[in-house]
């Protein structure tokens, strides 16, 4: 997998305060992520961010593990109905598009600018029939209540704030109970030893396997160097309802 930035738009200059003294500055930027295999297949795909606090508007060194986890599977995945919680800038999501899926992408129905921004990654890519949603975790928002069938959940870095942990597995349970064979793709960024789901997974009857980067070629030089940071793990995980 290869990283480039194509382009660094425009800078937009905003009046942040009543006194009408202070700006912001947002740079706006594309990224092309280029995904290979030894068979000379490729896939380019385009994300466009913007540099700014709200965390779903840039690419997160995740969504770039779990993305390439749907380029090494993309046979697999092919007419299946994906769906991906707290999207952001929804690189997974485009990426299970592009391959076949048929992907529905969401976040929070409390932030409407992250759901613009996976509506723009949309477009950048000409995915004219991805549909984003609104699905704010833990709760039975409108966009989850009305999904017809999931084969695959997506979730890149959604486990950043352990006040939300037990929110998204709740989520992750309703979906499972109304699709028994749906599985939980997820990738966690490993920010202090102090955390763990495995009491929430016992609580919500999930099972969790972790599979190792190197099985999918995430460990390469190329993701490691350009967007891995180097004191922080990153897991691939796909979570289960248990028997
Ligand atoms: C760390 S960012 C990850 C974004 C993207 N998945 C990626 O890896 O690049 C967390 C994402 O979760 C979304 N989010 C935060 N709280 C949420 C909530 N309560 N319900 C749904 N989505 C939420 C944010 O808007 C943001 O897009």
């Amino acid at each position: 997998m290869e990283e480039s930035i194509i382009e660094e738009r425009d800078y937009e200059l905003k009046n942040t305060n009543s006194e009408n003294t202070g700006y912001t500055v947002k740079i706006k930027t594309e990224k092309c992520f280029t995904f290979t295999d030894k068979n000379t297949d490729e896939l380019a795909v385009i994300i466009p961010e913007i540099l700014d606090p709200t965390y779903g508007m840039y690419v997160w060194p995740c969504s770039v593990v779990l993305a390439q986890y749907i380029w090494w599977h993309r046979k697999s995945i092919r007419n299946k109905t994906i769906l991906e919680l707290g999207a952001g800038t929804s690189l997974p999501g485009i990426v299970a598009a592009k391959c076949g899926a048929d992907v529905v992408l969401s976040d929070s129905a409390d932030l409407p600018q992250c759901r613009d921004n996976c509506q723009q990654s949309c477009h950048a890519n000409g995915l004219a029939g991805v549909t984003v949603v609104g699905i704010t975790w833990g709760r039975f928002d409108p966009g989850l209540l009305n999904l017809t069938s999931v084969d695959i959940i997506l979730g890149s870095d959604c486990f950043y704030d352990t006040k939300d942990f037990e929110d998204i597995l709740v989520t992750i349970a309703y979906l499972m109970d109304r699709n028994s064979n749906a599985e939980f793709w997820c990738t966690y960024q490993d920010r202090s030893s102090d955390r763990s789901l495995d009491y929430l997974l016992l609580k919500w009857n999930l099972k969790c396997e972790k599979i190792p980067l190197c099985t999918f070629d995430a460990e390469s030089s190329c993701l490691a160097g350009s967007t891995l940071p180097g004191n922080h793990t990153i897991h691939m995980w796909i979570i289960k309802r248990k028997i």
